[in-house]
């Protein structure tokens, strides 16, 4: 039992070694290494083995003293390790202003508002002014005063999001064409577009229930099918690129007499996959409608001696094809990894 206490005590004195090389010590370093030795070797499990010989010792006194020192060892460790703790320096590292600095996501302008800037762009250049008009419409600018009939498809509850008191979401951008020429009263010449936002009841892959078009009106004293095409190649040589083939096919629009569908040559396989997932191996892309504004147009809003054009094409369309975007969906979504990617 001697031993025990000889024991206990010389430990005593190994531990206050220790907190004193501690303290006196300035790297921290050195002063965490000594604490969790103190705390792991000495607390947990040196002293816990010495206590187990108390109960095993038969002497009332010695069983005392033993358990006295023991006691005063865990107390030293546990109070000391704490001061030294605390008295450690508070350290100050000052930044390294040679670093590249770190930047913060800030958010990107939205791909359709990047395409829309640049839509405008285009046709700014060649003269057309941007024109606006309100998303909520009544039933003569979306649809009688452009010689939509009543029992047209475009009217049908399954296409057109109806309001209250007759009113509705417009389907298409083309009631601008309308407003810019009864504000005009007869003026010409008219050379607008009217970029906005449009609503259909649709949703999947291709088509989202909120989209955007921008339409195109020329209204002159002698305005030709080929200004048109002339007009629109401009434009989409000018988007995608000088190599781009644009097709005009023959189609039809209640407000246009002649129309035509316009096509773009396909950006991803040239027209040279035939089995492309994207032009389906026809080579060629939908991205707008057209045609000469039709005389009934022209009487709705008492234009008399004036021809025109105008065409009306998909913005989400463009921006899809231009930057190989493959689902509608993800332009309406909140997915941050893909607005995080580049795409201009
Ligand atoms: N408004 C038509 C549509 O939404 C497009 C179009 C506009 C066609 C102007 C011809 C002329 O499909």
């Amino acid at each position: 039992m001697k031993d025990a206490i000889d024991e206990a005590k010389k430990l005593k004195e190994e531990v206050i070694r220790k907190i004193e090389e501690a303290t006196k010590t300035d790297s921290d370093e050195e002063k965490n290494k000594i604490i969790s030795e103190l705390k792991s070797k000495y607390l947990k499990e040196k002293l816990p083995e010495m206590f187990k010989i108390i109960p095993q010792t038969k002497e009332v006194e010695q069983k005392k003293l033993l358990g006295k020192i023991l006691n005063e060892i865990k107390e030293i460790i546990e109070t000391k390790s704490k001061e030294i703790e605390e008295q450690k320096k508070i350290e100050f590292k000052l930044p390294d202003i040679t670093l590249d600095g770190r930047t913060r996501f800030l958010g990107a302008t939205h791909p359709v508002s990047e395409v829309m800037r640049q839509i405008k762009k285009i046709f700014e250049k060649m003269g057309f002014e941007v024109e606006d008009g309100p998303e909520v419409e009544g039933d003569w600018y979306n649809f009688t005063a452009l010689n939509i009939p009543p029992d047209h498809p475009a009217r049908d509850m399954q296409d057109t999001f109806y309001l209250e008191d007759n009113r509705l979401l417009r389907t298409h951008t083309s009631p601008v064409q309308i407003r810019a020429m009864e504000k005009r009263r007869g003026k010409i010449p008219i050379k607008i577009i009217a970029p906005g936002r449009v609503f259909r009841r649709d949703w999947d892959a291709t088509h989202s229930p909120v989209f955007h078009q921008v339409e195109g009106l020329y209204v002159d004293k002698k305005v030709r099918m080929s200004d048109l095409f002339g007009v629109l190649e401009f434009f989409f040589k000018k988007f995608f690129s000088e190599d781009v083939k644009v097709r005009f096919r023959p189609s039809y629009f209640p407000f246009t007499e002649p129309s035509a569908e316009v096509d773009v040559s396909c950006s991803i396989c040239k027209g040279e996959n035939k089995s492309c997932k994207v032009c389906k191996g026809s080579g060629f892309l939908e991205v707008a409608g057209c045609g000469m504004v039709h005389p009934e147009v022209f009487r709705s809003v008492q234009y008399t001696d004036v021809q025109g054009f105008a065409f009306g094409m998909g913005v989400e369309r463009l921006t899809m094809i231009k930057y190989n975007i493959d689902d509608i969906r993800l332009l309406f979504g909140s997915n941050f990894t893909f607005f995080k990617r580049r795409y201009f």
